[in-house]
């Protein structure tokens, strides 16, 4: 049994579907279902008896205790998090009560829970924390990716929040030998990932005739992922990493997000042209001709604060050491996930709630974008 917190959002949710049609052990989910956690990501698993899911937030200690003690797991892998860096610099002050007080509580209670285990439980048992790649801050575009051993450097509010969960997590190895892996991956993209992250809102937004924002120049730089290779990489790193050791996790594919939101909207032009939606007034705006491309939706607005300019990973060391590799390539990736989120639209519309509304006027209402409907 391994226990996985924030298993109800994005990440988590590929994962544990993942993890019990290839592995087959039982898994405990614990999430406090904030916005971003949805239990219908895990329809498939809700009738499976080796899948449990709890309500809870890894910040409440006694409850976190509680589910350790009745459910031995023979793993933590950490997943839960606010993380979404928009968010964290409207709002900050969640992302530090999850990010880095609840990662301390969860880091608290794992170690009275490995502290009282025998052997050979107590050698066998994991914590597994997930992390990003914003940790090491923004590179140049000459710059060499980042490794493992590149100093952090975290310029918003959400990076710095998961920087300091990776040093407790850390120091929680050094200090008391709880046995720790550290994931740090990039970009990912796929099914099930909430339509305020570029990819989702690209797909969702074009589809609907909606501009698609695109912050400053559009020329910043990601390195794309698919969801099922970063699984993959974690349920490596979990049964086969070394304790103590980070790893970094990354596509290989670096894109600008003008390239990105260009290929989604040359996608849905060849899945969805546009010259059937000719005279849907969705598709025109006021006072001239009909748009016939995707692309004429894309606008460029106003820059996100301190926006970091590039990321890029050295995934060599998973590469080498666990034999880990990304198996997707970022084109067939691209076109699996808009062909999942036009096949899941009434997944959109029930994750989008009122609230979500709020969101989107909150923080597209003053970056000019566009008269479209
Ligand atoms: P997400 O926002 O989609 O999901 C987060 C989940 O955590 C949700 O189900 C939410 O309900 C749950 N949660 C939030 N606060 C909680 C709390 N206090 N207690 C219990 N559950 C809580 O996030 P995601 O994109 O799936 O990211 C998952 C993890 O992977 C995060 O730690 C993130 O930092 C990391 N990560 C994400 C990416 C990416 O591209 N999305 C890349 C690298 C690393
Ligand atoms: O790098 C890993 C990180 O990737 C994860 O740790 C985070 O949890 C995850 O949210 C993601 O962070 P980003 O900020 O890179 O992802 P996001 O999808 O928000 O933005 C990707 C790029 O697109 C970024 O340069 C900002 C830009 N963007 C984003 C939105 C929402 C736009 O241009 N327009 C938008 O509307």
């Amino acid at each position: 049994m391994i226990l996985v917190t924030g298993g109800a959002g994005f990440i988590g949710s590929n994962f544990i579907l993942d993890w019990l049609a290839t592995k087959g052990t039982p898994v405990v989910n614990l999430d406090k279902l904030t916005y971003a956690g949805n239990p219908a990501n895990l329809a498939a698993a809700a009738k499976d008896d080796r899948y449990v899911f709890v309500k809870g937030d890894i910040g409440d200690r006694e409850f976190v205790g509680k589910i350790l003690r009745e459910h031995k797991p023979r793993a933590v892998v950490n997943f839960a998090a606010e993380s979404h860096v928009d968010r964290s610099i409207h709002g900050p002050d969640a992302f530090v009560q999850t990010n880095v007080v609840g990662t301390f509580n969860l880091l608290e209670e794992a170690r009275a829970y490995w502290s009282n285990l025998k052997e050979p439980e107590r050698s066998d048992f994991r914590f597994l924390h997930v992390s990003t790649d914003e940790v090491y801050g923004s590179l140049g575009s000459n710059d060499p990716a980042f490794t493992e051993t590149t100093s952090y450097s975290p310029n918003s509010p959400y990076a710095a929040s998961k920087a300091a969960s990776d040093h407790l997590v850390r120091a929680y190895h050094h200090t008391y030998g709880l046995p720790v892996i550290t994931t740090n991956c990039s970009n990912n993209y796929g099914p099930f990932q909430f339509p305020e992250k570029l990819i989702p809102l690209a797909i969702v937004n074009a589809a609907r005739g909606k501009p698609v924002p695109v912050y400053g120049d559009g020329l910043n730089v990601r390195d794309w992922l698919y969801v099922g290779d970063h699984c993959a990489g974690v349920r490596l790193a979990l049964n086969k990493g070394r304790v103590g050791e980070t790893y970094n996790i990354g596509g290989n594919a670096e894109k600008t997000n003008l390239e990105v939101v260009q290929s989604i909207c040359a996608i849905l032009d060849e899945l969805r042209p546009l010259e059937a939606a000719i005279h849907d007034s969705r598709f025109t705006i006021h006072g001239s001709k009909p748009i016939t491309r995707h692309s004429s939706l894309v606008t460029l607005v106003k820059d996100r604060p301190g926006h970091d300019r590039r990321y890029a990973m050295d995934a060599r060391k998973i590469e080498r050491e666990l034999g880990w590799r990304a198996r997707e390539r970022f084109e067939t990736g691209l076109r699996k996930t808009v062909h999942w989120y036009l096949d899941h639209m009434d997944w959109v519309d029930s994750v989008t709630s009122g609230a979500y509304r709020d969101w989107v006027e909150l923080n597209y209402a003053d970056r000019e974008m566009g008269n479209r409907k």
